[in-house]
């Protein structure tokens, strides 16, 4: 595996391997119902996926977001977590802000994943709700 991070659109055959492992991760994993993980965002979203092989291992996707950026759906397969994979995607993410003049990233974090996200320098903004039955808070990293 290279860990090359590949950004993809939603016409890609890697697509497909993006929305299995994010079923394998969300639905299966954390019983997100299956209806509202894909969404109506998810076609003209910028994704990005590592690859081991023909293999979908990690995955997010970035939409627009005002003058902002939202992150989402991001996955690593099972066996791969705390391998650093998460971190790269995620700085990714921050060097496509910064190279698309964003203000800010943000995303909904699962309350569980808020300590992997202050680590690269979110910071939690307002109450925590509830998403898909698991609870989230909304975390923002400024850019400017
Ligand atoms: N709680 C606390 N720290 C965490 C963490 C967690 N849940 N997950 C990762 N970290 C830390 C790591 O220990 C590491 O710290 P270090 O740099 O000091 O060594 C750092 O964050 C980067 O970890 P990394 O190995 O890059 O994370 P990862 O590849 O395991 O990816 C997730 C993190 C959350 C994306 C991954 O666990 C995952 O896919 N989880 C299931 C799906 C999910 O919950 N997605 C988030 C939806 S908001």
């Amino acid at each position: 595996m290279t860990g090359e991070i590949l950004p993809i659109r939603s016409d890609s055959p890697h697509y497909v391997g993006a929305l299995r492992l994010r079923y394998e991760v969300f639905v299966v994993e954390q019983a997100v119902p299956a209806d509202i993980e894909v969404d109506e965002l998810d076609e003209g979203a910028q994704h990005f996926v590592v690859l081991d092989g023909d293999e979908v291992v990690a995955t997010m996707r970035i939409v627009p977001y005002g003058d902002a950026l939202k992150v989402g759906r991001v996955a690593v397969r099972k066996d791969l977590r705390g391998t650093g994979l998460g971190r790269r995607l995620l700085e990714e993410a921050i060097r496509v802000a910064a190279a698309q003049g964003a203000r800010a990233l943000v995303l909904n974090a699962q309350v569980a994943a808020a300590p992997f996200y202050r680590k690269l320098g979110f910071v939690e903004e307002g109450p925590i709700f509830d998403e898909a039955g698991i609870p989230h808070t909304r975390m923002v990293r400024r850019m400017t």
